[in-house]
């Protein structure tokens, strides 16, 4: 009988706990919403970003080092790379370039132990390089539906085991991954793209929860965006019937979208801001109902 009032008792204390903490930390987000959040400072942090020959990685390169952050550039395409190093080089950032193929474990491996030596530790790992074929699925053939998941999905694991252990070791890093509105929603010509952002959100999503309740109490975060449509030219054919309400973002806006996710600590942003809640509601719709939503919209890509 004491046991059983012992065990209830402890249980209402939990509840009343739990309820405080969810209280808490709703009117934590409501305040941090109207009072917006401090951006922490990137200066002189090691920014690793893949992918900065062309796009996003290349703007984001450019923008992390107007922020005095010392970027490290990763891409399969030399040349391109190069040339980001050198204007970043030009107007004095700290920029190192290296040619790697960020699907290639062996490689990335590698490579990132002559980073360390040659640069430091690295504490911001943007995980951005990434592919979009764009077909019906009985169009993509074996090869490139391998490749897709090898550089958008495998090459975070690899970029991960490579610079996740010193971040650890340090208690101090940051991951940014890009997922994409692909990877929250299913869209027609990119199913091998989408189950790939799929993956993306949900390797981030886990090994964020999986540190959380690590007992070493490790202060690594992490930050996965959603960008709709950035204008790089990786998207051959977007359509938007609402150009005004979903616009085609121009590769500056979505890197400096980023950097301010990052900064703010955010764990989820879409590109545009609101797309992820209006997803979100959709989603709390009979399926047909958010269908017709969607045909209604008409947004997408059409095939290659
Ligand atoms: N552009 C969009 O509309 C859009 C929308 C949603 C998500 N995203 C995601 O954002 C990321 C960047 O997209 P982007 O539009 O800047 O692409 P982009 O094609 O403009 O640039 C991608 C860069 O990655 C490099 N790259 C490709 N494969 C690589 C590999 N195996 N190893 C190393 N580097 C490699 C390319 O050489 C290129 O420089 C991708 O992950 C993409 O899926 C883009």
């Amino acid at each position: 009988m004491f046991l059983k009032v012992y065990s209830i008792t402890i249980l209402l204390l939990d509840v009343l706990s739990l309820v405080v903490k969810v209280i808490f930390a709703v009117l934590e987000s409501v305040y941090q919403t109207i009072a917006g959040v401090a951006e922490k400072s990137v200066a002189n942090e090691i920014v690793l970003i893949t992918g900065t020959g062309h796009g996003i990685g290349k703007e984001l390169a450019h923008q992390y080092a107007s922020l005095g952050a010392i970027v490290v550039c990763w891409d399969i395409n030399q040349e391109e790379n190069d040339k980001t190093v050198h204007e970043l080089r030009k107007i004095g950032a700290k920029a190192y370039g290296y040619k790697c193929d960020v699907s290639d474990r062996d490689a990335v491996l590698t490579l990132a132990r002559k980073v360390k030596e040659e640069v430091g530790e690295v504490s911001i790992l943007v995980n951005n390089a990434g592919i979009m074929p764009c077909h019906p699925l009985l169009q993509h053939n074996p090869q490139e539906i391998r490749k897709i998941y090898e550089i958008n999905v495998f090459a975070h694991f690899w970029m991960l085991e490579a610079f996740l252990p010193s971040m650890i070791q340090n208690n101090h890093g940051h991951i940014v991954a890009l997922s994409s509105m692909a990877g929250v929603m299913g869209i027609p010509n990119l199913v091998p793209y989408c189950g790939s952002k799929y993956a993306v959100r949900g390797l981030m999503e886990s090994l964020s929860e999986e540190l959380r309740e690590d007992a070493r109490q490790i202060d690594i975060k992490f930050t996965t965006i959603f960008p709709f449509i950035v204008d790089t030219g990786l998207c051959k054919k977007p359509r938007t019937r609402f150009p005004f309400l979903l616009s085609f973002v121009p590769a500056q806006t979505a890197a400096s979208a980023i950097i301010t996710a990052q900064r703010r600590n955010y764990s989820e942003v879409s590109i545009p801001r609101g797309l992820l809640y209006l997803n979100n509601i959709l989603k709390l719709f009979p399926l047909r109902a958010s269908q017709h939503m969607k045909d209604f919209f008409d947004s997408g890509v059409d095939s290659d």
